[in-house]
């Protein structure tokens, strides 16, 4: 599993053509860094939930590099008047952290969608990944690029403690701006549905799109809608607990990772600050990194500061409590 460097032209081709010979390769995007395949080949397809270890039933995001593209992995005529209305004021977030769920065209195999009907797609906005996506000419799958329920990579060197040679090759692109994963929001129902909080917030969906948005929380009413959100995820394999805590009887050798530089009300072994300052995206930009760095120290508890779920708060505290789930 090579390094190569994203911003290099013969990076690109040697690894667009690796795709299309049904190899894997991981990129980065401005959210995580992905393992790709290319979407329309079944067999690199299964190729990527092997690797991850991924249930099956989990389907996973399309890459295209153009909004021109999207009639090629998403049949359009199966919308109503009224989602492709909404798509179109989506799709002003391209390129960016926005993946929207759509029905599904036959050029996408079908278990890149878990077998379901329905694609959920986006276009990243990363150089590397659009540089590959165009180089490789075919619409890349790419779920996060971490073991099925483990944190998510926003670095290259997150994903070289796990990969194998199964995956051909990572491109370097830097750490990833974001850190968390997109927003995903599916167009399918008469209403849309936030299935997946991220830095696009659902408050300004609200207001870009005009309308109510459901919100489909993992432990809410909607769970068939995303069959990927099954509750535990991004989990250390440190305990994880999240304040406020019961503060007697606490383990000896703590990491306490904060949102903010005030020490902590309790005795811990390392003190991870996120942001000097609650700065939120400055939260979910070192959050997986964070968790990752306290999960290599070996020790008993892992306790994470909370923030109210409003606006990327929703997102944070979405990831933090999956992660702590047990
Ligand atoms: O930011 C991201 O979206 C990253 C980067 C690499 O682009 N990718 C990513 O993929 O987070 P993954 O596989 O870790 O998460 C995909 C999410 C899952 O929650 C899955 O259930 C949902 O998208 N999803 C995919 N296809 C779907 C569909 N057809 N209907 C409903 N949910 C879908
Ligand atoms: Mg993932």
């Amino acid at each position: 599993m090579d390094v190569l460097d994203g911003s290099d032209p013969r990076s690109i081709t040697f690894a667009a053509e690796r795709l299309r010979a049904g190899e894997l390769v991981v990129f980065p995007t401005e959210t995580v860094y992905g393992l790709g395949a290319d979407a329309t080949s079944q067999s690199a397809v299964e190729l990527i939930y092997a690797v991850k270890g991924r249930p099956s039933s989990n389907p996973l995001i399309i890459h295209i590099a153009e909004i021109s593209d999207l009639a090629r992995v998403a049949d359009l005529s199966k919308l109503s008047a009224q989602s492709s209305s909404w798509l179109d004021r989506l799709s002003s977030y391209w390129p960016g952290p926005l993946t929207v769920v759509l029905p599904r065209s036959k050029i996408v195999t079908a278990s890149a969608s878990a077998g379901l009907n329905s694609v959920a797609v986006r276009i990243p906005h990363h150089p590397v990944a659009l540089n590959l996506i165009r180089e490789a000419g075919v619409p890349l799958v790419a779920p996060s690029a971490n073991l099925s329920g483990y944190v998510s990579p926003t670095r290259s060197a997150h994903v070289l403690e796990w990969g194998d040679n199964r995956i051909r090759c990572i491109l370097e692109g830097g750490p990833c701006s974001i850190g968390i994963e997109s927003t995903v929001i599916s167009l399918l129902g008469e209403e849309p549905i936030l299935l997946r909080p991220g830095i696009i917030t659902r408050e300004e969906l609200v207001k870009t799109l005009e309308c109510r948005i459901l919100y489909a929380e993992s432990n809410g009413s909607l769970p068939q809608l995303s069959p990927g959100l099954s509750f535990k995820h991004y989990s250390p394999k440190t305990p994880l607990t999240i304040i406020p805590i019961e503060t007697t009887e606490l383990p000896e050798r703590i990491g306490y990772l904060s949102f903010d530089s005030r020490p902590p009300s309790f005795q811990v072994h390392i003190h991870k600050v996120l942001s000097p300052d609650r700065n939120l995206e400055e939260v979910a930009a070192g959050l997986f990194e964070g968790l990752r760095e306290l999960d290599q120290l070996g020790l008993d508890l892992i306790i994470s500061d909370c923030c109210e779920e409003t606006g990327i708060g929703t997102s944070i505290m979405d990831r933090l409590k999956r992660a702590a789930a047990k």
